[in-house]
């Protein structure tokens, strides 16, 4: 890489970040533990652990674990829903974590203060510019923008137009792109347009140091762009977040759960908070049965589109090396 003509907003996501490489792992549940974090992290990119579901005391276990294999910087994800919120928050800052990413809604502003308190880096997932600059009062130290081309649970926007709606429009935090970014090409455009770095979930799957199950690595190198689908609400009654996953007997029993909840919902059997939930925590299993057991048919095979440009299995020095080549 050439270091003199690298774009100014690359050296600032590589400062924010505190390494080589503005290339985030994104955060993916089951997948993002301290093998695969560590393994990004020494290859000079940003890797995050996803805190998922965990309870307090297993996240800091991988924290712990992720430190004995690196002593480069590395984030944790936490989902803003998650019950254990404030006690997750108050452990990732007494394990000294630089960065927090905060997913899954919009964050509260004592959240984000508390974080900010305790001396944590807060990143924010913006699926606006209004709530982008909302989130820059609240406090938020960058943002990522995460297009609908992405892996996993994801918005109605596509990277392209977030980047020409928030990344044109915001200087004043580090934006991070995320969302159909597969090669260095593309790293090397958003940089160029602005981008502080980018987060990549789906291509990082292949990694050789990811534990997915070799099924769920080959299902990836078998599908084509057209396969990773985003699932489909049936009633407004439930509001559900979509969630881009290859198609497979699982996206049936997806449906099936949800055409079952709608009614538990409608008849008053079921509250709708509580039947969000229940979806949320089928999506857990469902990923793992399919990522960890090799369930590839009946459980989730969570993708991006990006998936059809995922040709291999390498190891993730490699992957790295060629995202940043172009820059
Ligand atoms: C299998 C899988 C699981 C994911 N789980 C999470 C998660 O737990 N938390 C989160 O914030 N994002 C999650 N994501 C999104 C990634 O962190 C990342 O932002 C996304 O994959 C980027 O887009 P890409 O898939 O096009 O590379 C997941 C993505 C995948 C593919």
């Amino acid at each position: 890489m050439n270091r003199l003509s690298v774009p100014e907003s690359w050296v600032r996501g590589c400062t924010f970040l505190g390494v080589r490489h503005a290339i985030l792992g994104g955060a993916m549940s089951w997948l993002s533990e301290h093998t695969l974090v560590a393994a990004i992290s020494n290859a000079g990119g940003f890797g995050v652990l996803a805190g998922g579901s965990m309870p307090v005391d297993l996240l800091r276990q991988e924290i712990r674990a992720t430190r004995e294999r690196t002593a480069a910087p590395f984030g944790v994800n936490l989902i803003t829903m998650h019950p254990a919120l404030p006690d997750l928050v108050r452990m990732v800052a007494e394990e000294k974590v630089g960065h927090c990413i905060l997913a899954g809604g919009l964050p509260e502003q004592e959240t984000i203060s508390t974080l900010k308190e305790l001396g944590v880096k807060v990143v924010v997932f913006a699926p606006s510019l209004a709530l982008a600059q909302r989130l820059i009062r609240r406090g938020a130290d960058a943002l990522i923008i995460e297009g609908n081309e992405a892996g996993g649970h994801v918005g109605p926007v596509s990277t392209g137009v977030l980047t020409q709606e928030i990344l044109h429009q915001i200087d004043t935090v580090p934006v991070f792109v995320a969302g159909g970014i597969a090669n260095g090409r593309m790293v090397a455009s958003l940089v160029g347009m602005g981008a502080a770095g980018c987060q990549l979930g789906t291509r990082f799957v292949c990694a050789s140091e990811c534990i997915a199950h070799e099924n769920f690595k080959q299902a990836f190198i078998r599908a084509q762009a057209r396969d990773a689908v985003v699932t489909a609400q049936f009633d407004p009654i439930l509001p559900v977040i979509p969630v881009r996953a290859l198609v497979n007997k699982g996206t049936n029993l997806f449906n099936q759960k949800q055409l079952q909840l709608i009614e538990e919902v409608r008849s008053g059997q079921k509250d709708r908070k509580d039947a969000q939930m229940e979806l949320e925590l089928f999506w857990v299993g469902a990923l793992r049965r399919a990522a960890i057991e090799g369930d590839v048919e009946f459980g989730s095979v969570m993708a991006g589109q990006s998936v059809g440009l995922v040709k291999s299995i390498q190891p993730v020095q490699e992957i790295i090396d060629e995202l940043v080549s172009n820059l």
